[in-house]
Parts: structure tokens; C-alpha cells; sequence
């Protein structure tokens, strides 16, 4: 692990900016911070666990209790989902929300931008493990860059000889105050999949509350993303987190609530309710046909 840690540190640390280190339960971690903001990612999942503008509290919630293990997802952040989302549509057995969040990352570049931000891009490629959960060869890159916004760029590419489908979210969990006094613009009008009441198709009749436990699928929200009005407005903290969206038509919301929360070990009892996810997903028919080279990119952008 030293050795690992050293030769990314030789070979893509910068200076003042981002560092390799060796974070929880010894899994590599990269540390950013310039004048703008500091956030951290490991290269587990390729899954950014913090992000916070300098001068600011933290944007992203994560769990007390994550663990962070091999075989496991990051419970917090911003889980990288993919190639699909939520549970495989025809085999049961394979993982929810498909396997790049727990798989390990390769870093491919790191930069200091002229603005002040910092990019690490991280990528990952089929193997044989994955090809024994999908049978198909990709590559999937993932920009990160940190300035006083974070922006999140996903983009699958087909490597193979044939079309595949695949589909995934940027699974953000974002910090509030109290989730019982924040609401969510952006998803007025809009139609869901309550997936806590049969998948019955609902419509979205005022801004988004969060009163009990939540697990919607919001579609046709394109547009919602592209104009950047997908918000987070937050009266305990006294703030508002902006999503801007791009290569995704669904939202997913979700919030456990007290009897979900209880039954996840990685979960604490409470922490509901400072917590909720607003996820840029390609979700449902909103998944991606890829022909050989074809790429989708899903991105995402995160401000206070
Ligand atoms: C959301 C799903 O995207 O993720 C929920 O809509 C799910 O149904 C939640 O419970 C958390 O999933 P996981 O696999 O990280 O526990």
C-alpha cells in the first residue's frame, strides 16, 4: 500500500493541490484542496466521499458508519452507478446499482487549472470480473474537478464489437440542516415512479418535501437540468445547493427514513434526517444505447 500510495504520489501528485494518502481501513484516498475548495475521493468506486468550498460546511453527507471495504459500496458522497441502476433487471443475484462502486479506479491525469480548480480523471476498464456480471468491454472515465462548483463528468464508452445498453446515476447525498425543513425546486409538474407504492406513476404537485420515507423516480427531467433550477433550498443551514445536469432525462430522489435508515448497518438511526439524495440518473427508459466507439457522457455540477 506505501508503495502504492508513493508511486501515484510520484507520478500525479501536484503540488499545494492533491496528494495521495492512505484513508479509512486502508484504501487509497486522494486529498484536494487549493484556494477554492477541498474535497477527497478514493479510488474505490471512484467515489467522492467530501466536497466543500472553502468558507463553507460541507456540500456532501456521509456516513458515520460508512465502511469501506472491497466488496462494498461507500455509503455517503457521490456513488458511481453502473452499468445499471438499482437491481439487475433479470438476475437478482448480481449487485444493486451495478459494479463501479466497488471497483478500484486507475488514475489517468491530474490538473492544476488556471482558474484555480483542480481535475483528477480516473478510469475503468472490463475485466474479467466484470465481464462475469456484463458481458461487455467499455471504458469508463470519470472528471472530477474541484473548484468553488463540483463537476462530475461519467463517460461510458464502448470498446467492444457489439451494442450494449447500459444505464446508472450520479448518487449524490447531500448534507442538510434537517431534512424536514428543506424543500426541492426543480420537479414541479413532473411525473414519477413511486417506488414505494408499486411503481404507480404519480405527478409531482408542489416542490419536493420530505416528510416520510421517499424513493422516486422523476423522468423527462431534462430540462429541469440543463436550465439549472434543481434545487436544494436548505432554512436551517441557510442555504441552497444547485444541481446543473447534462446527458440525463430522470431524477431519482430518495430518503430512507427511520425504519430504512435502522435496518442499514452503514446507516446510523438518525441520520436520515440530515441527509437527502438527488441522483442524475439514467434510470429506467432512460437508459443508453452504445454502438462500437459510441461514448454517453452523464454529468453533473454541485454549488452552493
Ligand atoms: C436509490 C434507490 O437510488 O438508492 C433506492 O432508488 C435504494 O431504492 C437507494 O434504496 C440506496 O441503495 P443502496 O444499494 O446504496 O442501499
Amino acid at each position: 500500500m506505501a508503495n502504492q500510495i508513493e508511486a501515484l504520489n510520484a507520478q500525479f501528485a501536484l503540488a499545494d493541490q492533491l496528494r495521495f494518502q492512505t484513508g479509512e481501513n486502508g484504501l487509497p484516498r486522494v486529498q484536494i484542496t487549493n484556494r477554492l475548495a477541498t474535497a477527497e475521493v478514493y479510488l474505490h468506486g471512484g467515489h467522492i466521499t467530501a466536497f466543500q468550498p472553502q468558507g463553507s460546511e460541507p456540500v456532501l453527507w456521509m456516513s458515520p458508519l460508512a465502511q469501506f471495504q472491497h466488496d462494498k459500496a461507500i455509503r455517503g458522497g457521490v456513488p458511481i452507478i453502473w452499468p445499471w441502476f438499482g437491481p439487475h433487471a433479470i438476475d437478482k443475484h448480481k449487485p444493486q446499482h451495478g459494479f463501479a462502486r466497488t471497483m478500484e479506479w486507475r488514475v489517468s491525469a491530474t490538473k492544476a487549472l488556471p482558474d484555480g480548480s483542480t481535475q483528477l480523471q480516473l478510469q475503468l476498464n472490463d475485466t474479467p470480473v466484470t465481464h462475469a456480471l456484463w458481458p461487455h468491454a467499455f471504458e469508463l472515465s470519470l472528471s472530477i474537478t474541484v473548484g468553488t462548483e463540483l463537476n462530475i463528468e461519467l463517460t461510458s464508452r464502448n470498446t467492444g464489437e457489439k451494442t450494449f445498453t447500459a444505464g446508472g446515476a450520479l448518487h449524490s447525498y447531500f448534507a442538510v440542516g434537517d431534512v424536514r425543513k428543506i424543500h426541492i425546486d426543480g420537479l414541479l409538474g413532473r411525473h414519477y415512479i413511486d417506488q414505494l407504492d408499486g411503481n404507480r406513476i404519480k405527478q409531482q404537485s408542489d416542490a419536493v418535501y420530505i416528510r416520510e420515507e421517499v424513493d422516486r423516480i422523476y423522468f423527462d427531467t431534462e430540462d429541469t437540468c440543463t436550465e439549472g433550477i434543481c434545487a436544494i433550498f436548505d432554512a436551517q443551514l441557510l442555504r441552497q445547493i444547485y444541481i446543473k445536469r447534462n446527458g440525463s432525462h430522470s431524477t431519482v430522489v430518495w430518503n430512507p427514513w427511520k425504519d430504512k435508515a435502522r435496518a442499514m448497518t452503514d446507516f446510523p438511526d438518525d441520520g436520515y434526517q440530515q441527509m437527502v439524495c438527488i441522483e442524475t440518473a439514467n434510470a429506467v427508459d432512460d437508459v443508453r444505447h452504445l454502438a462500437p466507439g459510441e461514448t454517453h457522457t452523464l454529468s453533473q455540477i454541485i454549488g452552493l
